[in-house]
């Protein structure tokens, strides 16, 4: 009797067959791809002019058991969900995407999609190497990925032009290495901004009134009548929020807070954001005319200055060279003892071992964290701190959003294998998330279209 089973994908090796029997003559292994076969005999009888086999069927079998046992923990089998497998073109999402219309999109065009289908939530370079394979035109990946020279000069080597994030931050992309390989990084930015402002609100306000310790109390059945005194925390109105980095989800947590709050703003940015400066003017006019205190905004010299002075601080900076602990302990030691610090952008942009130990030190000063230094962990000593509100990196995940997301991470790849132009204004993407009409031919956002001469859009 003839046994099998199929590795089928072997860190970029394509399917792998293997066959076994137990002819009179002993044991029979065969190893068969597309291309080549392998035989191995392991005869009863120990042939003496053999050097290789002398194993004795027992033996033998052990021997396979072994192999095949350690296979998975050799190999790595990468399981995959295929979509169209004749499409012409091979696109590979290295994790499965909410929503259908990014496979719709891909599939109609002709590409072969394979989604990765593992359970475990990080890839590594080398399953992401398997997931590649020898023939791939795209790649469609998550920021818990280490995309770098590895893996570029993988894509280009199997005839791949385009890869991109499900997300509007690419810190886990090194550009420069996707220069050097012709390889397009496209990210979706434009459709998660007050998706991810909103979360940063929710954190402010669930820090400032101290609503998951409350909870926890209450469900803890500690709850045994009204107090004075039970879980007392900070009001936001008339309060002045802080902003370090008053981009586009700066600016809509900045307005929310104003808006929902009616806090008065002080912003930190190299650059002046105009269009919130006058907003908070409008509205301040608008309170006015109602009788009501109006609202004020401040351009700080310095982050410093925003530091000291405001009560809420939510931190809006890429994360680079230049951001990476950006707070660190003197700069916590400069925030009021009382205020909220909120964090939506990339963990390591605070020293969290640092913060640990200011959240110890102050328990009236609280912080409501969505990202972490060390993702998924979280430094010693914070998830025991009841000053600190802790999400799992959530704050893009509505339904519209990341469906959105995913939409657009598929439409750069495929773009780009298409050779259309890159979109002109990567914040307006609503044209491409309409789902009543056909995308534009367009890439929406191509971070390093520049570096790679891409044409743009007329459109
Ligand atoms: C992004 O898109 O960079 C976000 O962090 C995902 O939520």
């Amino acid at each position: 009797m003839i046994r099998k089973c199929l590795i089928q994908r072997v860190r970029g090796l394509e399917p792998l067959m293997i066959l076994w029997s137990y002819p009179p003559s002993g044991l029979c292994l065969a190893f068969q791809n597309s291309r080549k076969s392998w035989r191995l005999m392991f005869p009863s009888q120990p042939d003496k002019r053999s050097t290789t086999c002398s194993l004795s069927p027992p033996l033998a079998s052990s021997f396979l058991f072994l192999l095949l046992a350690a296979a998975p923990a050799m190999a790595k089998p990468i399981s995959i969900e295929v979509w169209n497998p004749s499409g012409k073109y091979r696109v590979v999402s290295t994790k499965s995407m909410p929503g259908t219309r990014w496979i719709k999109l891909l599939t109609d065009n002709d590409c072969r999609l394979e989604i990765c289908t593992e359970k475990k939530t990080i890839l590594s370079v080398d399953d992401i190497l398997a997931l590649i394979g020898d023939h791939c035109h795209g790649v469609i990946g998550q920021l818990t990925e280490d995309w770098g020279e590895v893996l570029f000069s993988a894509l280009k080597r199997a005839g791949g032009t385009a890869f991109s994030n499900m997300a509007v931050g690419y810190n886990n992309v090194d550009v420069d290495a996707a220069n050097r390989n012709g390889i397009a990084i496209g990210n979706t930015p434009g459709v998660l901004t007050e998706t991810t402002a909103e979360l940063a609100a929710s954190l402010s306000v669930a820090a400032a009134r101290r609503i998951v310790e409350a909870d926890q109390f209450m469900r803890a059945g500690l709850y045994d009548g009204w107090l004075p005194h039970l879980f007392v925390g900070n009001l936001l109105k008339g309060q002045t929020v802080g902003v370090i980095g008053a981009g586009r989800i700066g600016s809509a947590y900045a307005r929310m807070m104003i808006e929902g709050f009616k806090m008065n703003l002080i912003y930190f940015d190299l650059y002046q954001s105009t269009r919130l400066e006058k907003f908070v003017t409008a509205y301040g006019q608008f309170l006015k005319a109602n009788g009501e205190q109006p609202v004020t905004w401040k351009r700080a010299s310095s982050m410093e200055e925003v530091l000291r002075e405001a009560d809420v601080i939510s931190l809006h900076p890429v994360l680079d060279k230049t951001t990476y602990h950006l707070i660190n302990p003197e700069r916590l030691a400069m925030m009021k003892k009382e205020a909220v610090l909120v964090n939506a952008s990339r963990g390591p942009v605070i020293d969290e071992v640092a913060l640990v130990e200011h959240l110890r030190a102050n328990p009236m000063f609280r912080v409501g964290l969505d990202v972490f230094e060390d993702e998924p962990y979280m430094k010693p000593g914070l998830a025991e701190m009841k000053n600190a509100v802790v999400v799992p990196h959530i704050a893009s995940a509505s339904k519209w959003t990341r469906e959105g997301m995913a939409t657009l991470a598929a439409l750069n790849v495929l773009g780009k294998i298409k050779g259309y132009p890159v979109w002109g204004n990567p914040n307006a993407v609503e044209p491409f998330l309409d789902e009543k009409a056909a995308p534009p031919p367009a890439c929406p956002s191509i971070v390093n279209a520049k570096q790679l001469g891409l044409p743009s859009s007329k459109l």
